[in-house]
């Protein structure tokens, strides 16, 4: 079942991981990204990507939002938007780490204008998840 956020909700998330966004540590790339998420009682996390000069030791900008919640005792997430220069989507290894967790988690797609260019539920990012329920959990 997809959740129905209000617009404020959505952009308050958008605004959020813009400014996430700035705080990006990306100079292997020099491609920015920002996130942020809301739990079911209101609470919001951000993260921006953070990269090193051994590149696969970086991290994407929602794995981070999700962990900082995660390690705070939260484990279920309404929203999560994400904004990049160009509207780019979540990355495999950021869909499995979000599926894990909820598959109607809704995702926003936007770019730095604040466009929101994809809205869609984890499920839709990601059909066919594997899960915690493949493993009995
Ligand atoms: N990146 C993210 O932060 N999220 C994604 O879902 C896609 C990729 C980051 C990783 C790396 O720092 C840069 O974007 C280029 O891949």
């Amino acid at each position: 079942m997809k959740t129905i956020l209000t617009s404020e909700l959505r952009s308050r998330l958008i605004e959020l991981a813009q400014e996430a966004r700035t705080r990006a540590y990306a100079p292997y790339s020099n491609y920015q990204v920002g996130a942020a998420l809301v739990t079911p009682s209101g609470k919001f996390f951000t993260g921006c990507n953070v990269e090193n000069a051994a590149y696969p030791t970086g991290l994407c900008a929602e794995r981070v939002a999700i962990f900082k919640a995660v390690s705070e005792g939260e484990r279920e997430f309404t929203a999560l938007a994400v904004v990049t220069s160009n509207g780019g989507t979540p990355c495999g290894s950021c869909r499995q780490v979000m599926a894990e967790f909820g598959l109607a988690t809704v995702v926003l797609i936007a770019d730095t204008q604040g466009k929101l260019r994809q809205e869609a539920t984890v499920s839709e990012l990601l059909p066919g998840a594997f899960g915690p329920s493949d493993l009995g959990k």
